[in-house]
């Protein structure tokens, strides 16, 4: 079976290349490497033991997308993480967002169509859900205007999506991340660190290596027990095999709706502080701090109802926040050479 992985140089898509290589689908990579770099190819043979196909192409430019799938008119599923992802530069560059996230998914659909079997697995976001009422949040829960450019293009998407295969063969999967963290236990992969890193995770594993002088916590006067924020922090390994599933789900022609919807997470809310104290616990390291204001646009908490996800895919997250963390931290310092 082969297998395209757009985005398959990246964070998520890397991890989840190799998931695939270990489960022995042929995989083959699109990157630009706007956020990722062709070392990562190194990374993932060192693990498989198989170094994938890749092609540094752009999803933006219809021709090459259209000469790509000439070539390769006999792929049996896509994987499409292909995306700008940052929430706060997606504010200033909306533009760039639309471009990159919408246009390179609509040209990557017109050629998906014309394959003997367009399975497509797409990457959304629980961003889809803006500041839900209902906590923990189900695929029922309603979606709300979207709070970023970077959220509306993953809602625009799954509209896309959802009206191309009322009108054609495509049959397709949505998932719905919450906050994916961690690294491969290996420490061959991880989250490549470019400029200062937006999320929460990466800057707490780069201050502990004495990259940042402290960790601003975003606010902690909250509705909450300790009053920062509440997140599902789901590993990223975990979020990778989920992606497996979902593709074999597609192959094995096991969807019952054209379209479906899962959210992944681990249904569990953790908060800012309860991240610190689990990285404090992995490193043995006291995370420097200090209390500033509430970022704009945060929710007071989002955590994920994964009931379907378990039930339907017969999957569930494995790893612990602890666990999750302590691979972060093993790859910080693995790529400090620490
Ligand atoms: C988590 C918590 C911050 C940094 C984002 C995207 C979402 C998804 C996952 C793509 C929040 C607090 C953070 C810091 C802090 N990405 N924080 N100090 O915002 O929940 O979700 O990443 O799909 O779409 O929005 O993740 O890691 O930025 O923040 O206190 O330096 O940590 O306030 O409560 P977020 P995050």
């Amino acid at each position: 079976m082969k297998i395209l992985v757009t985005g398959g140089l990246g964070f998520i898509g890397s991890h989840t290349v190799v998931e695939l290589q270990s489960k022995g689908y042929e995989v083959i990579i699109i990157d630009n490497l706007s956020n990722s770099s062709e070392e990562v190819l190194n990374g993932i043979e060192a693990i498989t033991g198989i170094k994938p196909i890749f092609e540094n192409l752009d999803l933006r430019n219809k021709l090459v997308v259209k000469e790509f799938f000439k070539k390769h008119a006999d792929i049996n599923g896509v994987i499409h993480f292909a995306a700008s992802k940052a929430v706060g530069e997606s504010v200033e560059k909306p533009l760039l967002y639309y471009e990159n996230n919408i246009s390179s998914l609509i040209y990557l659909l017109e050629e998906i169509l014309q394959l003997r079997e367009p399975n497509f697995i797409f990457s959304s976001s629980c961003t889809v859900y803006g500041e839900a009422d209902v906590m923990p949040i189900n695929e029922n829960t309603a979606v709300k205007p979207a709070l970023s450019p970077y959220g509306n293009t993953k809602q625009i998407g799954e509209e896309i999506i959802t009206d191309v295969a009322k009108v054609s063969n495509l049959n397709a999967i949505l998932l719905r991340y919450f906050n994916p963290i961690g690294a491969h236990p290996s420490a061959e992969i991880g989250e490549l660190p470019l400029g200062v890193p937006q999320n929460l995770v990466p800057y707490i594993t780069q201050t502990g290596i004495g990259l940042r002088k402290e960790l601003s916590v975003y606010g902690n006067d909250y509705n909450t027990p300790d009053g920062t924020c509440l997140r599902d922090y789901i590993h990223v390994v975990d979020l990778a095999k989920a992606h497996v599933i979902a593709l074999q789900r597609l192959l094995d022609k096991k969807n019952v709706d054209k379209v479906e919807v899962f959210n992944l997470g681990t249904g569990v809310a953790s908060s800012v502080l309860e991240v610190i104290i689990a990285f404090e616990k992995c490193s043995g390291l006291k995370l420097p701090y200090k209390i500033v204001a509430k970022r704009e646009g945060d929710v007071p908490m989002t955590y994920a109802n994964t009931d379907k996800a378990n039930a339907v895919l017969g999957w569930k997250t494995e790893s612990t926040l602890d666990e999750a963390m302590a691979s972060a931290w093993k790859w910080e310092k693995k790529i400090r050479g620490k």
